[in-house]
This record gives structure tokens, sequence and C-alpha cells, in this order.
């Protein structure tokens, strides 16, 4: 999506991304752009843009933008993963938008935009949308404390919200990645002998190893003589490409890229070791793995970053084309077979839970081990995106609680809002325990914790009174996942969505019902008195039935509120129900 920032047209029409300081349109002070034209020297022998030139350029805008707030030199520490849309070619532009999201301690999430633009035609097309995280570096190489970023504009606030999420995933990476590796499902097994489909026509994996070096010299380094992480993520892009055209005597196209981790520096001086080879191939994509090494003079080698990149080899109609199976080389080459399989289902369930607009996502997402974490990101994110909503309006109001609704995309929502004389921090504590909210609301018959998948995500069965007369009593499989705030200003959240699970489907006693997003938010209003607001989104189905009956369904609404009120009360002074929470 293209921003214009400097239309006051924009302005007029109430455009919430476009707001006025004085008398000037406001813009991101974070904001750096960048445009290329796509030369000869920046792209590969079809003519397109090497993925790492673009990079490079990736990195670089994201630098200055981090560089912008920090007002200090900074370094890239990771960047998320990315999902090529489009090739660009020789002659176009490529336009680049980096703004720094929200500022941690010493860290920064920066958003980077990727779109190509035809200059005779005029069309203009979206290639990739990345998060790259930068650390501020003092010269004397003490952490540095980042000033707060304020957020202006309603995409703005959305981004800064969801970056404590993201940033919550990215920390989790590395050890979410170990454990489903070590997971029974995706293990591998040396005895286990042959791989699947192997036959006497695949490519055994040797064929594809590449090794190279490449000297660290100044233009490659930043004025500290740091190396550019972007540089880095080309020189791997690079020996990616060798190994994959080696398999398939083709040239292959990068379409993914996950996460890049820099471990660790590197400077001008340095030798670095790239190697990569392919890891597996399936139906029309292949996996690569790449390592780099640094090292200088008699030292030993330093893993400084490792990457996986998927590429698929296109026919001439612009189809993937099968890939042929290969034959990995004992121990490690097994390993990374198999571990290979576990990160492509991984990638599909990101893509899938992650990526996908709310809507398109279906109710009962199965739950498991290998997606709770996107799971559990998608639960939050719903549920701050409805939030985040402009269009509520005010339908009732009661003893100073009110009730606001949203129609939108056939869906409808509620949100339910008063303040309470309870700290924030206890209402949360009360609220995030499911099994207690039978006590106050009388639309939960009972509820049983059926799974404590962590500390912040819990899996509850939950029975509710049916709403026909004599029919079936409802249940529900609830995903509960609560966030403490990030910074001083963020709200507390609890998240609720529908999951399936293998171990508790559907039975004939109960008619199993979904539901699309749902959860409390809570901010403080001060020590002792805090703001509740209660979201429900409403799936199509029940639409028709709820909307002939908004009167009732708000006097149900505001009763339960009043209990709710009474219960936080009436335990506020309590233990906590949950004592492992940290806030
Ligand atoms: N992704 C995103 N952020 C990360 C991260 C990762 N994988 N690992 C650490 N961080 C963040 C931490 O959350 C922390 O942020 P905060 O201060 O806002 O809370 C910040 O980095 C510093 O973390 P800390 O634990 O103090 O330091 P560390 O020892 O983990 O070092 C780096 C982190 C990134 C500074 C270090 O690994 C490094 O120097 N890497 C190389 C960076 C570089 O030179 N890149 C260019 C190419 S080589
Ligand atoms: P792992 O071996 O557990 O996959 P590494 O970080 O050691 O993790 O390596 C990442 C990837 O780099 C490997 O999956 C492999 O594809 C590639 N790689 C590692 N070592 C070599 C090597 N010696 N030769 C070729 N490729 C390698």
């Amino acid at each position: 999506m293209k921003i214009i920032i400097d239309s006051r047209s924009q302005v007029e029409r109430g455009d919430p991304d476009v707001v006025m300081e004085g008398c000037r349109v406001y813009r991101n002070p974070t904001e750096v752009k960048m445009s290329q034209i796509v030369l000869p020297c920046h792209a590969n022998h079809r003519k397109e843009l090497s993925v790492g030139q673009l990079l490079k350029w990736m990195d670089c805008t994201a630098c200055l933008s981090a560089e912008r707030h920090a007002a200090c030199s900074c370094v890239t520490a990771s960047m998320d993963d990315i999902h090529f849309e489009h090739t660009i070619g020789v002659g176009q532009v490529v336009n680049i938008i980096a703004n720094v999201n929200r500022a941690f301690n010493s860290s920064m999430e920066v958003g980077i935009e990727v779109s190509c633009e035809d200059l005779y035609s005029d069309q203009h097309w979206k290639v990739c949308h990345a998060f790259a995280t930068f650390v501020a570096r003092s010269t004397g190489g003490n952490k540095i404390s980042l000033k707060p970023l304020v957020p202006r504009t309603d995409k703005e606030q959305l981004e800064h919200s969801m970056a404590a999420e993201r940033r919550r995933m990215r920390l989790l990476h590395v050890d979410i990645m170990k454990d489903l590796l070590s997971n029974k499902t995706f293990q591998w097994s040396p005895s286990e002998g042959e791989c699947e489909g192997q036959n006497e026509a695949s490519v055994p994996t040797e064929k594809t190893r590449v090794e190279s070096v490449e000297l660290v010299l100044p233009p490659h380094a930043n004025h500290q003589v740091n190396t550019f992480g972007g540089q880095i993520m080309a020189w791997m892009e690079n020996v990616a490409t060798i190994a994959a055209s080696r398999l398939c005597n083709a040239h292959p196209t990068l379409r993914t890229i996950d996460m890049f981790h820099f471990r660790g520096p590197s400077q001008v001086g340095d030798r670095l070791i790239l190697k990569a080879i392919v890891n597996n191939t399936f139906k029309n994509s292949m996996e690569v793995g790449v390592c780099a090494e640094a090292y200088q003079g008699e030292e030993s080698r330093r893993h400084i970053n490792s990457a996986f990149m998927m590429f698929e080899v296109l026919d001439e109609d612009g189809r993937p084309r099968p890939l042929p199976k290969i034959l990995p080389e004992p121990l490690d080459g097994g390993r990374r077979y198999q571990e290979a399989i576990a990160r492509k289902k991984i990638r599909l369930d990101r893509k899938y839970i992650i990526s996908c607009k709310q809507t398109e996502v279906p109710l009962s997402v199965p739950w498991d081990q290998s997606n709770q974490v996107y799971l559990s990101y998608n639960n939050v994110f719903a549920l701050k995106m409805l939030a985040g909503r402009k269009k509520w309006t005010l339908s009732s109001e009661k003893n100073r609680v009110r009730l606001f609704t949203l129609e939108e995309n056939r869906t409808l929502s509620f949100r339910i809002e008063c303040e309470v004389n309870v700290p924030a921090a206890r209402a949360f504590l009360l609220l995030s325990d499911l099994c207690r909210r039978p006590e106050w609301d009388k639309l939960y018959e009972k509820c049983e914790l059926i799974v404590q998948v962590n500390e912040d995500d819990m899996i509850y069965h939950v029975l509710t009174p049916s709403v026909s007369e004599g029919g079936k009593v409802q249940d529900f499989i609830l995903l509960a996942s609560r966030r403490p705030p990030c910074n001083s200003g963020d709200p507390f959240v609890i998240a609720l969505r529908s999951v399936t699970l293998p171990t508790h489907p559907p039975t004939e006693d109960f008619n199993r019902v979904e539901m699309l997003c749902a959860g409390f938010i809570i901010y403080e209003v001060s020590e002792s008195v805090s703001k509740l607001s209660y979201y429900n989104q409403t799936n199509p189905g029940v639409l028709p039935y709820i909307s002939t009956d908004i009167a009732g369904l708000s006097s149900s609404f505001f009763y339960n509120f009043r209990s709710c009120n009474q219960y936080l009360l009436e335990n506020s002074a309590r233990p906590p129900a949950l004592s492992n929470t940290e806030i």
C-alpha cells in the first residue's frame, strides 16, 4: 500500500494515517526512503535484480531510519522472515520505505516496505514487507537506553502495539526451533536409514556443496568498521543461489528467507567463510542452508549467522517446475534433511496463521506444539486490531458502563467498557483465570483448564447454556493468551479465540460452537483504578440472530459487567489467583 503523505485532501477526508502538525502534514520523523534504478550491475544474467543487492538496500535504508531515532550508530540484530512476491527487472525502480515502529531498551523494530515501479507503464507492485531489529551502540560499547517512540497515526499506533508481539516471537524463535526439532515427530534417527522417496535418480547433496571466502574491506563496513548486515546477507544469498543452481542446473528463484539472526559482530579485515548445501527438496521447492563464520589470522572461527532459504525453479510460463529428490550425506546431511521437513511445516503454519488476513483464517485452527507461538500471536493480534478500529458507535450507556457496536465485513462486534476501582494488574490476574469466570459470568456454566501451554497461553473447555429452549448445552475450546504490558502506557491484554484440539473433538452431548475473537484490554487509569474493555466479535452465522435482539443482548452485557465489577472488588484484596505471572 502506498501512502502519499503530502496531499492535504487526505487530511480533509479524515484519513487516519495522515495528521496535521501545525500547518504542515505530519511525516514520521524516522521515515527514510530510498529509490534505485536497477542497472545491469545489480542484476543476474536473467536481468532480474539480485536478492542480495536488494537485501543490502533494505538493510541500509532501515539502518538509517534506526539511526535517525537513536542518534547514534546501530547494528543489525535480526531480519525477520521475508517472502518475495515479485522479481524486479533491469530498468525498473525499487522504492524502499523504512520507519521505526517501536524503540525498546537498546533495540528498535524497523518496518521496511519494498515496492517496484515500472517507469514506462507507471505500474507499481508490492515486492515484500520486512521487519528488522537494530541495536544502538555507543562508541564506548556501553549499553544505550533509547528514548521511547511516540506513535501519532492509527497505523503507527497499531504497528507500535504489534511490534511488542513480534519482538516476543523473535526472541523465542531460537528456543522454539530447538524445541520443535527435538520433538519426536520431526526427529531424525540414523537407524531409519534411507529417506522417503529416494531412488537411483536422486541427486547426492554433495554435488550442491559450496564453500566461499570473502575479505571484509572498508566499503563493506560502516564508519565504526562493523560489517554491514546487508552485505553479509548478500554474500549468504550468493552461495545459496549457487548451491540451488547446482541441484537443478537452471536458474533458481528465491521465494522465502527464514529469519536472519546476527549472532555476533564482524569487522573490516575479517575473512568470512560462507558454506551452503541443499538440505532437502520438496515437490516444487528446495531448502538451502547457509552458514557464515568469521576469523582473523590464527584465531578460531566465530559463527556469525545461519540462514535457510527456499528456492523454486520456474518454467517458461512462470510455473514452478518439479524438482529431483536428493540423497543426503550420512549423519549431518540426514539430520538436516529431516529438520528441513520440520522447518517447512513451521513455515506453512506461520504463513497460514500469521500472514493471512484475519477473515481468511478459519475460525478454529488446529492447535499443536509447532504452531502454538503463531496462534498465540494471531490471538493477540486479532484483538488488538479489533480494539484499534475507529468506527465504533456508542449504542447505550447505563451506570457509566458503555456498550459500543461495530458492524464491518459481515461481522458484528461489541465493546463494553467501564472503570473499576481495582488496580489494572489485579484485574488482569483475576480475569485471566478463566476457570473463575463462572463466578461472575452467567454465560460460563463451567470452565476447565485442559492445556497449560506456557505461562501466557492456556486452553480451556467452556460450557455455556443453550441458546434455544430445550437445546443442547454449547461448548467451546478456547485459547486464552495473556500479555502484561511491555512498557508503561501499554495495556494488559487477555485474548480469546477458538482452536481445535485432537484430544477434545466435538461430542454428541454438546453443540460445539466457535469464537472468532474476544477478550479484555485493561488500561491503568491510576494506581487503584483501571479501565476495562471487553470485546467480542461474532461470526456471520450468529449475526442475524444477534442483530434482531440488540436490546436483550445489551441488558445481558450490562448485567454481566456489573457482576464482573463485583467479582473484581470482592477479590481485589486476596492473594493472586495465578502465582507465576511476572508483572
Ligand atoms: N532479534 C532481535 N533482537 C535481539 C536478538 C534477536 N535475535 N537478540 C538480541 N536482541 C536484542 C535484545 O532484545 C536487546 O534489546 P533491548 O535492549 O531493547 O531489550 C538487545 O538486542 C541487546 O541484547 P543483549 O542481550 O544486551 O545483547 P546480546 O549479547 O544478545 O547482543 C547483539 C545482541 C545484536 C548486539 C549482538 O548479538 C551482536 O553484536 N550481533 C551482531 C550485530 C552486527 O554486527 N550486525 C551486523 C552484521 S555482522
Ligand atoms: P545445522 O547444521 O544444524 O543445520 P548450521 O548453523 O551449522 O546448522 O548450518 C546451517 C546450514 O548451513 C546447514 O543446514 C547447511 O545447509 C549449511 N552448512 C553448514 N555447514 C556446511 C558445510 N560444511 N558445507 C556446506 N553447507 C553447510
